[in-house]
């Protein structure tokens, strides 16, 4: 009850709350997150005296500009507290063997669970990328790397490669909030509120680390959410509009993982979800010994979710259906998945909060 009224309290603090990597943490062999957090490049603690979203969230293309159905050349990847390869105190690098199977994690921020707050998105909420690189460069631009970078490291200038494309919903993470989606998350994927978290569950990039990644050395991961409004969904858009946030992070490489981190079934069943990898992306990342990941493994089990949800009055399509009479039924695509439902009551909820973090709750 405690936590449910601070979660409340805290969703009118946080009006247009966006996303960015929280922490970083190494996996165990059973999918249990194991050693010490890290952190960002600049991190600012939500609990540092000064915090606010602006501290952390970087948007692409920046606010003011003009057309934003584009991204100049000149936009640079990384926040400007996060060009250079320091840390701030209290949030240190994650150490992690070349090899190691990491987790990014995230909070939804109601991006997830309140998604007819933002008309015009995509199903998965965007596609989250993540690419790694050895050279990283003062004045990184998002053009030179995103969507250039390959998984077989050819693309763009060279210096890197992509590792890792997922779903910005992870299938799982909730924020509380009386949305059906978050509700129906609840149950399904319960866990013990802690000080973290709160009673809310994160969301996850589960990754690979290259196994050539040399030892003694910073590997540096560009995190990017690419969340763009298709044309025409919103007033002033006709042409849509690119939303992309990224956060930049460097690793000490201080060992090489074994060449059995990962073994299929190691995976333990029915571990606490406050510090679980995400099985399906985990064993995605089982075996694989080059940086070649998984490519093309965005996994199935968000469009299952969202097939489970468009019976809602509140759910992503509810926007769309304003014009449906009652009784109207209407047809929804979501990704592969086709679900049909009953328009029984024509209303658009005009949720204008998004629900936000509950960090620092006592749990
Ligand atoms: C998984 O392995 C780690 C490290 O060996 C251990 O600390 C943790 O308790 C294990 N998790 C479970 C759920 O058994
Ligand atoms: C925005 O930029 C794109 C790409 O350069 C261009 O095609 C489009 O016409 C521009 N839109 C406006 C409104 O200037
Ligand atoms: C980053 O490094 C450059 C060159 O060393 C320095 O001039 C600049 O002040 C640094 N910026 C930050 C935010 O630390
Ligand atoms: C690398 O990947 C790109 C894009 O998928 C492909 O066009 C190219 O042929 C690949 N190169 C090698 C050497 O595998
Ligand atoms: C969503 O809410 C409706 C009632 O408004 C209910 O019929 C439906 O089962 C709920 N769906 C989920 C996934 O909770």
């Amino acid at each position: 009850m405690f936590l449910q009224a601070l979660a409340t309290l805290s969703l009118v603090a946080c009006a247009s709350a966006h996303s960015w990597v929280e922490e970083i943490r190494v996996i165990a062999a059973n999918g249990t997150f194991t050693g010490a957090a890290g952190y960002a490049r600049g991190n600012y603690l939500r609990t540092a005296a000064g915090f606010s979203d602006l501290t952390m969230t970087y948007l692409i293309p920046p606010d003011g500009q003009a057309n934003v159905t584009v991204v100049y050349d000149s936009t640079k990847l990384c926040k400007d507290t996060q060009q250079n390869q320091t840390q701030t105190t209290g949030s240190p690098r994650l150490k992690a063997n070349a090899g190691d199977a990491i987790a990014l994690r995230y909070q939804e921020n109601g991006h997830v669970t309140l998604p007819w707050n933002q008309p015009g998105k995509p199903p998965n909420r965007g596609t989250v990328y993540v690419y790694g690189t050895t050279e990283p460069k003062v004045g990184e631009t998002l053009n030179d790397v995103h969507s250039v970078w390959n998984w077989n490291g050819t693309g763009g200038d060279g210096r890197g490669t992509l590792l890792s494309v997922q779903n910005f919903d992870d299938g799982r993470c909730y924020q509380i909030n009386t949305g059906n989606i978050s509700e129906y998350r609840q149950v399904k994927y319960p866990h013990e509120a802690n000080q973290l978290m709160g009673a809310d569950l994160w969301c996850q990039q589960d990754v690979q680390l290259p196994t050539t990644a040399p030892t003694g050395k910073l590997y540096t991961l560009y995190w990017v959410w690419d969340w763009p409004t298709r044309p025409s969904a919103t007033d002033g858009y006709p042409d849509g509009k690119k939303e992309l946030y990224t956060t930049c992070i460097d690793i000490d490489i201080v060992g090489q993982a074994s060449s059995k981190v990962q073994e299929t079934d190691d995976y333990t069943e029915g571990q606490s979800l406050d510090s679980a990898s995400i099985e399906s992306e985990f064993d995605d990342l089982e075996n694989e010994d080059t940086v070649q990941l998984s490519g093309t493994a965005v996994p199935t089990s968000t469009s299952m979710m969202q097939a489970e949800t468009t019976s809602s009055s509140a759910d992503p399509v509810s926007t769309q259906a304003t014009s449906e009479s009652a009784g109207t039924t209407v047809t929804v695509t979501v990704g592969a998945v086709t679900a049909w439902r009953t328009v029984t009551e024509v209303q658009v909820r005009t949720v204008t909060i998004d629900s936000c973090q509950t960090t620092g709750v006592a749990g």
